[in-house]
């Protein structure tokens, strides 16, 4: 053989050997670019089966998002160590807990809330029950005691035989000082922003002051120069919760300065020394007092108050970042458009929904008229937990197996991933839901 041939054998070989590699290194790549493929494709399909909650906001504070470790998992027990009745018709009580445990008691952000579960006797089964509700810390963060201050709910005017609310109505008539109770860590994403000192607005509808009081309490307390104007909105004397507290907050801090409303003076009731507006809080008082710059609004109030409050002052051209709210109760809030956690297109408008409860073997044709799944679930004799029912105690959380929800109003509590609150959704489309 000659060295011509030779030298070509051997570069054939070579070239052989190359292109064997080549062959084998774009199969790999093949099959690694399947292997993503079929991945992104298994992403995007448990990604639909996430409820899909579209403009999702805070009710709340801008890093509202952001999940804050409680300071304790489950319920603690706790000790009334003292009640104090803060109202002159003596309908709202504050109650002073410490945990039994003496361990030095987490702090909280002025805002916050704890949550009750109380074990009640249902009146007609004789049963007790357990019942859960949140209640605001009113008070700054202290080092020795949580303090919460609770108005008893009586029944709706229009429905005077309904009875009287549960926990509230336990709270007044049987939590006594000394007695224990089950508590979970403060939480909640309506909380003061300590980090940004623009001057503060705070509207505080009824027993909506209770975090308002926390917010005054921890401002003043830490000396701040903050502008702060308290707008508190209530029926009259009879009802005005820690009056001398807050009056003689006014005399005592130049910056912080106190407007009372009373939609129904008493008799004796004198405007300009009880209260200074007579009427509710509504955009009119707010845009006739304050001047025109930058505040932070914090509003917590009734229903009522709440819907129209909140759109007013976003149409008075409040930037939404500088708007926290909260309701106690359920109520259709604007949502914002700060935090969406995934935007979703429209759903094309559907006919009939149907629900799965997969736990109870039930499909049911969705009622529009339903409020939340909760009430739909309740409504077909589905067993749920549910405490709050405003979106803040997470007792309704359930897993949504497929489908989307629509919140009526932005989730205070912390809503696990895969999970929906039922209290305060309603579906977008079919659902299978784990209960
Ligand atoms: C985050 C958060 C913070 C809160 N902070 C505070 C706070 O600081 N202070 C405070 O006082 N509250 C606060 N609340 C509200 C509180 O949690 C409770 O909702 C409130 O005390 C009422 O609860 P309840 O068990 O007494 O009444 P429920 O038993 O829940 O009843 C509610 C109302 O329905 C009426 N009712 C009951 N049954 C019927 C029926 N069959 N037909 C018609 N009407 C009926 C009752 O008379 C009552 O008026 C807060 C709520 C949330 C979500
Ligand atoms: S019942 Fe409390 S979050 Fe739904």
């Amino acid at each position: 053989m000659s060295t011509g041939s030779l030298t070509l054998i051997v570069f054939a070989a070579i070239a052989a050997q190359v292109i064997v590699f080549v062959l084998i290194g774009l199969r790999r790549r093949k099959q690694q670019f399947r292997d993503l493929e079929s991945r992104i494709g298994e992403q995007q399909g448990s990604v639909e089966q996430q409820p899909v909650t579209s403009n999702i906001a805070p009710i709340v504070s801008p890093d509202a998002a952001e999940k804050t470790p409680l300071a304790w998992q489950g319920f603690k027990e706790f000790i009334v160590q003292r009640r104090v009745m803060e109202a002159a018709a003596e309908s709202i009580c504050s109650f002073y807990l410490t945990p039994v445990d003496g361990q030095p008691l987490p702090s909280f952000k002025p805002g916050q809330f704890l949550t009750f579960k109380l074990q009640i006797e249902d009146p007609t089964s004789g049963e007790s029950k357990s019942v859960v509700r949140c209640y605001s810390l009113s008070d700054s963060p202290q080092p020795d005691y949580y303090r919460v201050t609770i108005k008893r709910a009586t029944p709706p005017a229009n429905q005077p035989g309904a009875p009287p609310g549960r926990s509230s109505n336990y709270f007044h008539d049987h939590v006594q000082e000394g007695m224990q109770l089950s508590v979970k860590a403060p939480s909640g994403h309506f909380y003061l922003m300590e980090a940004e000192p623009l001057p503060i607005v705070l509207v505080g509808g009824g027993i909506g002051i209770t975090p308002m009081l926390s917010i005054v309490n921890t401002l003043l307390n830490s000396g701040s120069s903050r502008e702060i104007r308290l707008f508190y909105g209530v029926c009259n004397s009879a009802e005005h919760a820690m009056k001398g507290h807050l009056e003689k907050l006014q005399q005592a801090h130049a910056n912080f300065h106190l407007h009372v409303c009373y939609s129904r003076p008493g008799e004796k009731d004198e405007e300009g020394v009880d209260y200074q507006h007579q009427g509710h809080v509504d955009i009119r008082l707010l845009r006739l007092t304050l001047q025109l710059k930058r505040y932070q609004f914090y509003v917590c109030g009734p229903r009522a108050m709440m819907e129209s409050l909140i759109p007013a002052l976003e149409a008075w051209d409040v930037a939404t970042d500088d708007i926290y709210y909260e309701s106690f109760g359920p109520a259709t809030l604007p949502k914002h458009q700060k935090v969406t956690q995934q935007a979703s297109k429209p759903t094309a408008v559907q006919k009939s929904i149907t629900v799965t409860f997969s736990k109870s073997g039930k499909s049911i044709a969705w009622n529009p008229d339903a409020e939340s799944l909760l009430e739909f679930a309740e409504n077909n004799n589905i067993e749920v937990d549910s405490g709050c029912r405003a979106g803040s105690c997470a007792s309704c959380q359930t897993a949504l197996e497929s489908g989307e929800v629509e919140y009526s109003q932005d989730p205070d509590a912390d809503v696990e991933d895969g999970h929906c609150l039922l209290c305060i959704s309603k579906p977008k489309n079919d659902l299978t839901l784990t209960a």
